[in-house]
């Protein structure tokens, strides 16, 4: 999916969080972006897939502006075409892992318990779908949140520091989940990321600015 960002502006109020902020991404295309604490990359990253709003600009998929879409059709292209890693995961606390998993499949009507495993397998988590999350590290739980934006083979994927809250070894295999996972479905995959490992694995870096986002020098 082609993602276009036109001349974004977020506001609280009278306090501007950012604006001009214009980027593409190309169908298949690894975009990371990086940024200070609190410059708005996951407003950014949330604007992008419909779950906050901005005050000016647009956001356009496949050339379609998210805005021309009431609530209801946003959230049905959403559940079809967008994967969501949540900095903060967003784990059901009531469902075991596998149940999280499987979560956006069966929003779609589908059941496969199958792919489920094969997701917690891929993130290294197999064994643990009967675990409810509260029984899990939080490396554990942000593998889960990872497995769940995956399961359905989005086209466009969408992640909020994915590798955060992992050490450095198993961050390099999520991030190799991420890449091959949208790589083989041919998936756009935007990356918000404080590490410069995880950058360093994209096609480009873009740098988030309160004044714009340019392409990142280093
Ligand atoms: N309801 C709100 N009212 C006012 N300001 C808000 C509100 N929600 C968020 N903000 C501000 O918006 C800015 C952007 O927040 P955001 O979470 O997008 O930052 P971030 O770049 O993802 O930071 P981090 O790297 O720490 O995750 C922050 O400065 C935050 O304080
Ligand atoms: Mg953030």
């Amino acid at each position: 999916m082609t993602l276009q960002v036109d001349d974004l502006a977020k506001r609280y109020g009278e306090a501007t969080v950012f604006e001009h902020v214009s980027l593409e991404v190309a169908a298949g295309e690894f975009v990371a972006i990086v940024g200070e604490s609190g410059v708005g990359k996951s407003t950014l990253l949330n604007c992008m897939a419909g779950l906050d709003s901005w005050d000016a600009g647009g956001v356009r998929h496949d050339g379609i502006a998210l805005a021309t879409l009431d609530d209801e059709a946003r959230a049905l292209w959403r559940r079809r075409h967008v994967g969501f890693v949540f900095q903060a995961f967003h784990v059901l606390p009531h469902l075991d892992v596998a149940q999280n998993v499987a979560l956006p499949l069966m929003l779609l009507g589908h059941t496969d318990a199958g792919r489920v495993q094969h997701m917690l397998s891929i993130v290294g988590l197999e064994g643990l779908g009967e675990r409810l999350p509260q029984q899990l590290s939080g490396g554990q739980l942000q593998r889960v949140a990872i497995a769940r934006a995956l399961v359905h083979r989005p086209s466009l994927l969408l992640a909020d520091e994915p590798t955060g809250n992992l050490d450095p070894a198993t961050a390099a295999r999520v991030m190799d989940v991420l890449v091959e996972q949208s790589r083989e479905h041919g998936a756009s995959l935007v990356l918000v990321t404080h590490s410069e490992a995880a950058a360093a694995r994209a096609d480009r870096v873009l740098h988030l600015r309160a004044d714009g986002i340019v392409s990142s020098t280093s």
